[in-house]
């Protein structure tokens, strides 16, 4: 199979995780008889120091000429000051926009090698847990109108808006359930709908939509402050979470942790077509950037993700989870999951160590 795959690469620790996922896709290409070539592309800050803007447009129409899109992560201090629409995460947010990623998929569980690494009390994780949060990704407040004006009385004062529409609920519904049908058949619907008028269409749209199509799916709602605290209460109850772009963003980060390790957090954005957008869920950690520490596995995940599903290859997929399951079964670790008595190593030699099993 001959696949072209854009690489935004990014800022801080985005080159490192991307280098070490291409090894590991390079070593899939060669065992199973694939020719995969690789594009690297400007996206995020790297982009405004060479093109000034965050987004260029010779990116979009790479990305969208590709098969699929992989992607370290973007921003740091350096652009911290920039006004909001030249920052790196503009780019990333325009670039979901631009492929119409309106769905993305985050599957948070609990790696047995790596139980010790949960903060949270064994009783409580022992038992496993995979929560597959569904995020709607290219609506809502980080879509919406925003502004600044002076106000006579309080001073300069900001706004962003929530909005949503019955069909972008619907979509992202659609995606959530048909997930939901191959598992437990129960979703967890996010929302704030005891004051947000947005949540109230929501949660009204998912349930109808749900009954609707798929009659055998179970939808429960959850307020989004009680989701907070139930997941680290009790994180074995979650299987799909279904939430909305900023409560997602949130969730996700925090059903990371639980895991032990938002190092090991995959993600993939799909739209409507089979070209998606592959990405860690963690951020570019400028602090460690460089200095081959970082975890590449949660990159190296996401480009299991591509394989199953942007190219339909779930062998090949199986291939690189399973080395990586080997890998820390034989006691490997980056910094950020080391406990007592594992061997220390790092992001390219981890990379090395998971492309040698496959
Ligand atoms: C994420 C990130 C991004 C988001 C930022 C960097 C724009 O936090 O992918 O979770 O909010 O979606
Ligand atoms: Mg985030």
């Amino acid at each position: 199979m001959n696949k072209h795959i854009a690489v935004l690469a990014g800022d801080g620790i985005g080159p490192e995780i991307t280098d070490g996922a291409i090894a590991v896709l390079k070593k899939v290409a060669e065992k199973y008889g694939h020719d995969f070539t690789f594009e690297p592309l400007l996206m995020g800050g790297c982009a405004i120091d060479a093109c000034g803007e965050p987004l260029p447009a010779h990116t979009v129409e790479r990305c969208l000429a590709s098969d699929s899109v992989l992607l370290g992560a973007v921003g740091g201090p350096k652009w911290d000051s920039l006004p909001g629409d030249r920052r790196p995460e503009k780019g990333l947010l325009g670039i979901r926009k631009a492929m119409n990623l309106y769905s993305n998929i985050r599957p948070a569980k609990l790696w047995p090698a790596l139980a010790d690494a949960s903060p949270l009390k064994k009783s409580l994780v022992e038992n496993g847990i995979e929560i597959l949060v569904v995020r709607e990704l290219t609506g809502g407040i980080y879509f919406g109108e925003r502004g600044r004006y002076e106000d006579e009385s309080m001073g300069e004062t900001a706004w962003d808006t929530e909005k949503y529409s019955v069909r972008e609920i619907e979509r992202i519904t659609e995606i959530a359930c048909k997930l939901a049908q191959k598992r437990t058949k129960k979703i967890i619907s996010v929302d704030k709908a005891n004051v947000l008028e947005s949540s109230r269409l929501w949660r009204k749209t998912v349930h109808a939509y749900a009954e609707k199509h798929y009659p055998d799916v179970t939808v429960e709602d959850m307020l989004v402050d009680n989701t907070a605290m139930q997941i680290v209460k009790n994180p074995a109850q979650f299987d799909v979470l279904l939430t909305s772009n900023m409560f997602g963003d949130i969730l996700s980060d925090e059903a990371a942790q639980v895991t032990g390790s938002i190092g090991m957090l995959a993600s993939s954005s799909l739209g409507d077509g089979t070209r998606g957008l592959y990405e860690p869920i963690h951020g570019s950690a400028p602090d460690i950037a460089g200095k081959d520490v970082a975890n590449p596995i949660a990159t190296v995940l996401s480009a299991a993700m591509m394989l199953r599903d942007s190219f339909g290859l779930p062998d090949e997929a199986r291939a690189v989870e399973r080395a990586i399951a080997q890998v820390l079964d034989e006691g490997y670790r980056t910094a950020d999951i080391l406990s007592e008595g594992m061997k220390k190593v790092g992001c390219k030699e981890m990379a090395t160590l998971i492309a040698e099993r496959i």
